[in-house]
């Protein structure tokens, strides 16, 4: 996939290669301060740059296979389905819910990233041992889907579902990193945290100009979003990845005080009252306080698409070196 972009301009101001059909905003904000505020993240996104292209590289050498373990690897395989549909993600936004040059810019930069992350874990599967054919056979299988998310209509409500799975992607990696030994795991994963942060940053600032222009209208649009929210998973993997990631949270001994941190996230863009109010009202809060109070209910398959789902990685990992 190529990117059209040309993030590298000089001014940073909006560079659109790939065209978008202008939606109507529902509640329009200050396009000049959208602006201004996209042109500083895209000099912060240059200097950091860890792409191909970027100037900051990684050193593969520390790679250390004696510290790697089959669960690394499971949550690895996992987040790779996800960050590698940032193409249909982008093309999905630009198609339905751009409003203006800024975000078709800035939604071209975010899939630069989020593609980065994908490249990065494919290499790191592949240098594991996972079979390259094989690999992208598998994480191209599930494109035949159609993405499609109908509890969100307008684009306030696209910044509010990208908002929350930021909030949920930076999260989960960050706990999930505090399990990794392995020094190239390692360091990839904060090169992504640092990311899934800063994307998390840009849409909480647009959906904070949205509550500025109209506090009520932006609450009632973003509450069927929080009421019916699924990560973008769910889409790609259907119900193999529910199960899945109920076994991660297990395995990475979330408890409700995971639940509550990133409630406090919510809060802090809307309000203790409103994010308060959001927060009671998201399924994913309620099914997720299930699953670390073990009262989920586990399906009756669960243990094959674990098992379906490592067979490759236990595999590469029992193998010996090349
Ligand atoms: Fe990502
Ligand atoms: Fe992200």
């Amino acid at each position: 996939m190529t990117i059209g972009s040309s993030p590298d301009t000089a001014t940073g101001g909006p560079s659109i290669s790939r065209p978008y059909v202008p939606a109507r905003p529902t509640i329009p904000i200050d396009s000049a301060v959208l602006a201004d505020r996209y042109g500083k993240f895209e000099l912060g996104a240059r200097k950091i740059r860890w792409d191909d292209q970027g100037p900051v590289q990684i050193d593969w050498s520390i790679f250390d296979r004696s510290k790697l373990t089959l669960y690394n690897l499971f949550v690895v395989k996992l987040v790779t389905f996800v960050e590698s549909y940032a193409d249909v993600y982008t093309s999905l936004l630009l198609e339905n819910f751009c409003v203006n040059d800024t975000m078709a810019t800035f939604f071209q930069l975010w899939e630069r990233e989020e593609t980065n992350h994908a490249v990065k874990l494919v290499a790191y599967l592949q240098l594991v041992g996972l079979d390259k054919e094989e690999l992208r056979e598998s994480l191209q299988r599930p494109r035949s889907r159609k993405f499609d998310v109908p509890y969100v209509k307008t684009p306030l409500q696209a910044n509010c579902f990208t908002y929350c799975q930021e909030l949920l992607t930076a999260f989960f990696y960050q706990m999930f990193r505090r399990t990794v030994k392995e020094p190239l795991l390692n360091e990839i994963l904060t090169k992504i945290i640092a990311d899934e942060w800063r994307h998390f940053h840009w849409y909480e600032s647009v959906l904070k100009l949205h509550i500025e222009a109209d506090r009520k209208k932006t609450l009632e649009e973003c509450f069927p979003v929080f009421e019916n929210f699924a990560m973008p998973g769910n889409q790609i993997l259907g119900g193999e990845y529910e199960i899945l990631t109920d076994e991660i949270i297990k395995m990475m001994r979330f408890s409700t005080s995971e639940i509550f941190q990133m409630g406090r996230h919510i809060t802090s863009t809307f309000g203790l009252i409103d994010g308060g109010r959001l927060v009671a009202r998201s399924s994913y809060a309620r099914d997720m306080k299930d699953v670390v109070m073990r009262k989920k209910p586990r399906k009756p398959h669960h243990e094959e698409v674990v098992r379906s789902f490592i067979a490759d990685l236990e595999k590469a990992l029992a193998a010996s070196p090349a």
